[in-house]
């Protein structure tokens, strides 16, 4: 079985029936685990667009036009990708549906190009809450998600389907990243109680934490290339 890059897909050696349905669970357990935070990014973007909440958080200031749009759009946008490109990753998708496929794909690389610009001209113009070296590993995690969707688009437009797939799965580990950022505080605290965690995010953890988001999870995928070069099997049919 091959999907619409031409590639193999699947283990022969497991089940029909499951090959179509453990994506499905995976993809869904993911979106479920996710929905909190989709849900708070939601909702604090829209209010930060529609009301005055400097009274409750420092990102709102008030009479800066530029940066609270664009820290609490940056929210509604991310809380975009965070829901869709999960299900991007779904074969059954990709191959019945390409045109769905195609459509989330611009949705989600537009809107994670807007989030990275939002998040990128609130650091330039306000700094972050942790200061230089956060403004610096959010600006490159930014920089990172502006390379991924244009780089993501480019190869699928370009039909180069083994580039786009690479991409594709950077853009997927950076798209979850403000999650898996989430994810990480709450297992620690959860273990340890919050051990080097220190206010304004000084803590040996917080420090960690400013990286360990999304940099060790792009190293893992550049080892997984390596180690699982994709098979071509035959040229990807036209559209
Ligand atoms: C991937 C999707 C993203 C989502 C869902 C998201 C969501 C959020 C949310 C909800 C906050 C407010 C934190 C709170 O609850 O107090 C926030 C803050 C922030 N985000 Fe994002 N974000 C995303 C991606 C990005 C990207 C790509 C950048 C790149 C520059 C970025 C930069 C920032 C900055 C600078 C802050 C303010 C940090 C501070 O408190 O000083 N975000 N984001």
């Amino acid at each position: 079985m091959t999907d619409h890059s031409g590639r193999a897909t699947g283990n022969p050696a497991r089940p029909r029936y499951l090959r179509g349905i453990l994506p499905f669970m995976a993809v869904g357990a993911l979106v479920l685990l996710s929905a909190p935070f989709i849900v708070h990014a939601t909702r604090f973007g829209f209010e930060g667009l529609a009301a005055d909440l400097s009274q409750g958080t420092h990102l709102f200031r008030v009479g800066a036009w530029v940066s609270n749009p664009a820290i609490f759009a940056h929210m509604v946008t991310g809380a975009v990708i965070t829901l869709l490109a999960p299900p991007q990753l779904l074969p059954t998708v990709r191959n019945r549906f390409p045109a769905v496929h195609r459509a989330i794909g611009y949705l989600v690389c537009g809107c994670a190009v807007l989030t990275a610009l939002g998040g990128l001209a609130y650091i330039a113009l306000r700094q972050t809450v942790g200061g230089p070296l956060m403004d610096f590993a959010f600006a490159g995690y930014g920089l990172c998600v502006l390379v991924a969707a244009s780089q993501t688009i480019r190869f699928a437009r370009a039909r180069a389907f083994d580039r786009h797939r690479r991409w594709a799965l950077r853009m997927f580990v950076l798209a979850i990243g403000s999650w898996l950022y989430r994810v990480h505080y709450q297992i620690w605290y959860l273990a340890t109680g919050g051990l080097w965690m220190e206010p304004g995010f000084s803590g040996p953890f917080d420090l960690f934490q400013l990286f360990a988001f999304y940099v060790p999870y792009l190293i893992g995928l550049e080892i997984y290339f390596r180690l699982k070069p994709a098979q071509r099997v035959q040229p990807a049919p036209a559209e």
